[in-house]
């Protein structure tokens, strides 16, 4: 199969990248950040630039477009809609077209904020209720791409993992505070069910590779407080836990809400792969084994 990955310079594109290359003609998008040596072939352009998207996925004409660019900073989409608006539904919305007419498959990473937290465990069937504008723009995305590209994917999500820039993810925020002696305090009462980008990037190829289409949950095999998956990542990397403190939801002033409990029901795709989800501890390990990798190509220590 021909690829072509959007979003290829952040967490999941560039894991998802590492894995494809190797078994197809991968393709990723770079937009301020290409590595000196991309995995794959790299095309960079900004996506809200339609004249030059059109014509060079159009050029490539790729048998599945994997659509992770976004606007993912929560606070910014909230300061401002109308970026988050154009990058998470309109780029979508072109992408879905221009997909639909190439007949190219395209897949849609949607994220679990598109529910208000208020229950627990959500499954496909569920209502979405978001309650910030970047759970909101996603869902937005969705309907896009189920409007103009019914042969689409899409597959919410909560992922951890590791940056290929110098953008800080919660993995190496909790590492560079623990390892610089810092005190971090987290939700212990705030869940979600997240998975490791790599194990994502696994189930989306797997689809790809059935051909499969439609909605998907796929977090990871267990549902975890804000607390217990930073207890998770200081003990995988032999950091001190007792320097996280445990604290109690609250939504925090002058900031975007969060859902409470944004936990994902997987077992759709569990029954469909006939597969179990991985625990966050063998991701994290999973992790830790790709970044090492990674740094060594990188040449770093
Ligand atoms: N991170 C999470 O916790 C989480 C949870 C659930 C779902 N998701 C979804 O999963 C997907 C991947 O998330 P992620 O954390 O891997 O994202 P990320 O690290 O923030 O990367 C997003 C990528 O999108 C690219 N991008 C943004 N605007 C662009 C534009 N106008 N033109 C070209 N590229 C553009 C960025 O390019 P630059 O490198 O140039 O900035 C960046 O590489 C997203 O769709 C997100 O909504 C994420």
């Amino acid at each position: 199969m021909k690829l072509l990955v959007t979003g290829a310079g952040g967490m999941l594109g560039h894991s998802f990248l590492r894995l494809a290359a190797g078994r197809h003609e991968s393709w990723g998008i770079y937009r301020s950040f290409c590595p000196s040596a991309p995995i794959g072939r790299a095309l960079v352009m900004d996506l809200t630039d339609r004249a030059v998207v059109k014509e060079q996925v159009a050029a490539l004409k790729p048998d599945a477009i994997i659509h992770t660019a976004a606007l993912t900073d929560v606070e910014e989409c909230e300061r401002d809609p109308l970026k988050a608006r154009q990058i998470n539904v309109e780029v979508t919305k072109e992408l879905a077209d221009l997909g639909e007419k190439l007949g190219s498959e395209v897949v849609y990473i949607s994220t679990d904020y598109v529910f208000d937290g208020k229950r627990r465990d959500y499954s496909e069937a569920d209502a979405p209720r978001p309650i910030n504008f970047y759970g909101e723009s996603k869902l937005l995305g969705e309907e896009a791409v189920r409007l103009f590209c019914p042969r689409s994917l899409v597959i919410r999500t909560s992922i951890f993992g590791f940056n290929i820039q110098s953008k800080i993810g919660q993995v190496e925020y909790f590492r560079e505070s623990l390892t610089g002696g810092k005190f971090i305090t987290r939700f212990s009462d705030q869940f979600s069910s997240p998975i490791y980008t790599g194990d994502l990037s696994r189930v989306i190829l797997e689809l790809l590779e059935h051909r499969s289409t439609g909605l998907f949950h796929v977090g990871g095999g267990e549902r975890v407080s804000r607390y217990d998956f930073a207890v998770k990542v200081a003990e995988a990397f032999s950091l001190r836990p007792g320097r996280i403190r445990p604290a109690p939801f609250t939504h925090l002033e002058g900031l975007a809400q969060r859902p409470r409990d944004s936990s994902l029901c997987s077992e759709k795709i569990e029954r469909y792969l006939k597969m179990e989800l991985p625990k966050i501890g063998d991701g994290l390990e999973r992790l830790k084994q790709d970044l090492g990798g990674h740094q060594k190509s990188e040449g770093k220590k």
